[in-house]
């Protein structure tokens, strides 16, 4: 059928040259109906940003790190890794589940190093494009074994989340999560969305320095959270995309899936090492579920696999190394954890250097989340006109919602940026 619609197609486009009819390219008369997207609204802050030429532009947009010269930073334990992983390994496909090293590392990463499921080997789990790869792969696992499951998603959460689940197709709810009036976490509300939920629900939850607020619950919260998900039944599915950026201590940061796994919960998770690595364009992650036995988890690893076929074959190679590497030799995997306790240790004191540099302003507003928050974002409280002004007046680029990405604020900006939300600020 295409085949004869395809020549069909050619035979048309050949007469009306013969005709002198305005030619028909194959592309306008195949894709006429197809209008732009719209701009993503993380990277398609950054796309604005690079397009406009002034000089003293400020993008703290995407959640990307930089040093305290606004430069990408690559850390050492990489370049050591690599170092290593030059000119040892061969380009070969990975299986289709992607490294069993890097998989192995990043279960302990999560789980712990002498968690109990690993020596069962209840945990089935592939390498992922990263952290949007793991939650995609298992939205569409969710859709294909549980079909008319839906998704219960926070209020904010990370825009892509909603693509993800939108697109493989699962119906999705909200729960309350943050509280605009304290800035911090709607605790009460989400504890009601959970109660309230029907029996057995899926549950996207944040498993540290939650994006886009930066507001975590408390050890306390997540011991009632986990409590009132054994009553339900729910199922709870972690996306912990900044092990180690929040605290600055990956264990600590684990904390919340910790909680879970001690009182029985089945939970599903996303692992990236875009940010605590800074592998961002390696694409490098991991997605695990919980099993009952090790025979289910054999089970499920074949069918996550088994999605990830038709969609990329198998993963890449390089930045699974890389992980593998580094996590699998004590001495460079201290190194990294040094390396990413300097990074959220220079994004706490950046929050610190905003929040005083406001009030040293005169703000007439409390500018205490900004500190209270944690993780790579402060939820700043702007309103999207605000943000507009922003971006308009000073060239500050960041996303509608008021998010600012801390990684992106140095001592050499951030007068400047203090300055410019007093400025859109000080009149309400
Ligand atoms: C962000 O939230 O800015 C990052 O996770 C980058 C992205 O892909 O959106």
């Amino acid at each position: 059928m295409a085949l004869r619609a395809a020549i069909s197609c050619r035979v048309l486009i050949k007469s009306s040259a013969v005709l002198g009819v305005r030619s028909m390219s194959s592309s306008s008369s195949w894709w006429r109906s197809v209008d732009p997207a719209p701009k993503d609204p993380i990277l398609g802050v950054t796309e604005a940003y690079l397009a406009d030429p002034c000089p003293d532009k400020v993008n703290v947009g995407v959640g990307a790190y930089r040093d305290d010269n606004g430069k990408p930073v690559v850390l050492e334990c990489v370049r050591e890794a690599e170092r290593r992983i030059a000119g040892s390994f061969n380009m070969e496909y990975l299986p289709m589940g992607g490294s069993i090293n890097m998989i192995e590392e990043s279960l302990k990463l999560a789980y712990g190093e002498n968690s109990d499921l690993l020596k069962e080997k209840r945990i089935g789990a592939i390498q992922s494009l990263s952290g949007t790869g793991a939650c995609r792969i298992f939205a569409e696992f969710q859709k294909r074994f549980c079909p008319d499951s839906q998704v219960f998603i926070p209020v904010p959460t990370w825009s892509n989340h909603h693509n993800i689940w939108r697109d493989a197709n699962v119906t999705q709810k909200t729960y309350r999560y943050y509280h605009p009036e304290s800035r911090g976490l709607d605790f009460i509300g989400m504890i009601e969305d959970i109660k309230s939920a029907p029996n057995g629900s899926f549950f996207l939850l944040h498993a540290c320095a939650h994006n886009p607020t930066g507001v975590d619950p408390s050890e306390e919260q997540w011991k009632e959270i986990s409590h009132q998900f054994k009553v339900k039944g729910h199922f709870a599915f972690f996306d912990m995309a900044y092990q180690g950026f929040a605290s600055g201590n990956t264990e600590k940061d684990a904390k919340a899936i910790r909680i879970f796994i001690e009182d029985g919960h089945p939970v599903g998770c996303a692992q990236s090492y875009a940010k605590n690595m800074g592998l961002y364009g390696q694409r490098v992650g991991c997605l695990s579920v919980v099993c009952d036995d090790a025979k289910q988890a054999v089970a499920v690893k074949s069918q996550l696999q088994q999605l990830a076929r038709p969609m990329y074959s198998n993963p890449p190679v390089h930045g699974a190394l890389v992980v593998s590497t580094i996590l699998g030799d004590p001495e460079l995997k201290k190194l990294w954890l040094r390396e990413v306790k300097g990074m959220a240790d220079r994004i706490i004191r950046t929050r610190a250097a905003l929040r005083e540099s406001l009030e040293k302003l005169g703000s007439p507003l409390s500018w205490e989340h900004v500190t209270n928050q944690i993780g790579m974002f402060c939820y700043s409280g702007l309103t999207p006109e605000q943000v507009d002004r922003l971006t308009n007046e000073f060239h500050i680029y960041l996303t509608r919602n008021g998010r600012i990405s801390m990684a992106g604020v140095t001592s050499g900006n951030v007068g400047y940026l203090a300055n410019a939300i007093h400025e859109v600020t000080k009149y309400g």
